[in-house]
C-alpha cells in the first residue's frame, strides 16, 4: 500500500458480524474465556483492545515499522520508554526540545538516577564528545519544537550503531506524511498522536513504534505493566483523524510555505523559523530527509520585547491562543510563557526561544484570512 491508502486501511477490516465499515468502538474492559486462556485474542483491556489494536497496527504501517503501542499521552509515551533504562544510564538529548519533555527528563527521571545532556545536534559529530560506557540512548526531536532546528536522522543513526545505543525519534511535528525515521535507521520513533496525527484537537494520545521484535517486546511489557493505555473512544477518534492525515499534512505544508514567506517579508519582524528557506542552516538535510517542510512556524519581533508578542498573540482571530499544534484551525503560541517555560530562561534563550518569540501552528484554513489575521494583529503593534 502507498501512504494515502495506508492512512485510511491499513490494521482495518470491516466488522466480521455486522459489516460496519468503522472499526468499532470496543467499550469493554474484559473478554470472555470459554477455558482459562481459551480466548479469542484479548483477555483484558489494558493488555489488549481490539480498536487500540487497529490503531496500533495502522502506526506501524504508516512509520514502516513492525510494532506500534499507545499510550494515554506523548508524555505517557516518553514516559514508557525512559523506563527501558536503569539508574546509572545516561541519555543524550536534542537541548532545543519540547518542555514537557525536558521536564519529565529532569524533574522524574533524574530522580531515579538517570543522567541526561542536552546538546544543539546540528552538527551531529560533537555528540560524541558526550558518549561514555553509561550512555544508552540517544533522542531527538526534528524538526525541533520551537526552534525548527533539523537533525540529521541518518547521522545520528550512525552514531548510534556505533556506539550501541538506542536512537528514538520525537516524529510529532513530521509525522510520517514527512518523515519517516525508522527507514533512516532510528530503533523507536515516538509521537504525540495529540498532534497532528488525530488531527483535530479533540484527543490526548501517545505512541512508540519500533521495528525490532526484542525492543517491542521490553516496550510491551512496559505498557501492559505500568499501564498508561489509552481507551477505545479516543483510539477510534485517532484512527479517524489518521484517515485524512495525508490530505491535511499537504495543505498545512501548502499554507505554511506561503505564510512562511509573508513573515519573511514583514518591516516589524526579524528572524523567521522555518526548514524549507534556502537560507536554514539546515535546509539541505531537511530536503533530504523529509518530504516537505510542514506547517510549525516559530518567528521574533523586532526589538524582542515580551509585551510586543503578549500584543499580537493576543489580537489575533483565527490564530487561536492555545497549548498545542497540529489540529485542522491555526493556533499561535508564546512559548517563553507557556509551552516553554518549564525550561530555565538562560537555558531556553540559549536556543533561541527569546522573550518576543511567537510559534505558529499553520491549520489548513483559507490562507487568505490566516495571512489578513497575522497583518491585523501584527499592525497593533
Ligand atoms: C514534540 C512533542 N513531543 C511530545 C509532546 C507531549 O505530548 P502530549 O501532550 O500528548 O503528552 C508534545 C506536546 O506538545 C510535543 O510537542
Amino acid at each position: 500500500m502507498k501512504f494515502g491508502t495506508k492512512t485510511i486501511h491499513a490494521g482495518q477490516q470491516a466488522d466480521p458480524t455486522t459489516g460496519a465499515i468503522m472499526t468499532p468502538i470496543y467499550q469493554t474492559s474484559t473478554y470472555i474465556q470459554n477455558t482459562p486462556g481459551d480466548h479469542k485474542g484479548y483477555e483484558y483491556s489494558r493488555t489488549g483492545n481490539p480498536t487500540r489494536s487497529s490503531l496500533e497496527q495502522n502506526l506501524a504501517s504508516l512509520e514502516n515499522g513492525k510494532f506500534g503501542l499507545c499510550f494515554g499521552s506523548g508524555l505517557a509515551a516518553i514516559d514508557a520508554i525512559i523506563k527501558l533504562l536503569s539508574p546509572g544510564d545516561e541519555v543524550i538529548s536534542t537541548n532545543d526540545l519540547y518542555g514537557g519533555t525536558y521536564r519529565i527528563f529532569t524533574k522524574i527521571f533524574e530522580n531515579y538516577g538517570i543522567k541526561f545532556h542536552f546538546i544543539g545536534m546540528k552538527k551531529p559529530k560533537e555528540i560524541e564528545c558526550l558518549i561514555n560506557k553509561n550512555t544508552k540512548m540517544l533522542w531527538a526531536e526534528t524538526p525541533t519544537n520551537p526552534m525548527l532546528n533539523i537533525i540529521d536522522i541518518t547521522a545520528l543513526s550512525e552514531i548510534s550503531k556505533q556506539y550501541n545505543l538506542t536512537f528514538v525519534v520525537d516524529n510529532t511535528f513530521a509525522t510520517p506524511y514527512l518523515q519517516r525515521p525508522l527507514d533512516l535507521g532510528a530503533d523507536i520513533v515516538m509521537h504525540s498522536l495529540t498532534k497532528y496525527m488525530a488531527g483535530h484537537s479533540d484527543v490526548v494520545m501517545g505512541a512508540v513504534i519500533c521495528k525490532d521484535e526484542t525492543l517491542a517486546e521490553k516496550m510491551y511489557f512496559i505498557q501492559n505493566s505500568c499501564g498508561a493505555v489509552p481507551g477505545p473512544m479516543d483510539s477510534f477518534l485517532v484512527l479517524r483523524g489518521i484517515k485524512t492525515l495525508h490530505l491535511r499534512m499537504q495543505r498545512h505544508c501548502e499554507n505554511g510555505e506561503i505564510i512562511a514567506n509573508f513573515l519573511k517579508d514583514h518591516p516589524k519582524i526579524d528572524n523567521v523559523y522555518w526548514p524549507g528557506f534556502k537560507t536554514h542552516p539546515n535546509h539541505e538535510i531537511a530536503k533530504k530527509q523529509m518530504d516537505d517542510f510542514g506547517g510549525m512556524i516559530s518567528f521574533n519581533i523586532k526589538g524582542n520585547k515580551l509585551d510586543d508578542a503578549i500584543t499580537v498573540v493576543s489580537n489575533m482571530h483565527y490564530f487561536s491562543l492555545a497549548e498545542s499544534l497540529g489540529g485542522v484551525e491555526s493556533l499561535c503560541g508564546h512559548p517563553a510563557s507557556m509551552t516553554h517555560a518549564a525550561i530555565p530562561k538562560k537555558e531556553r534563550e540559549k536556543t533561541g526561544v527569546v522573550d518576543s518569540l511567537i510559534r505558529l501552528s499553520i491549520g489548513v484554513e483559507d490562507v487568505s484570512d490566516l495571512i489578513n489575521d497575522l497583518k491585523q494583529s501584527l499592525e497593533k503593534l
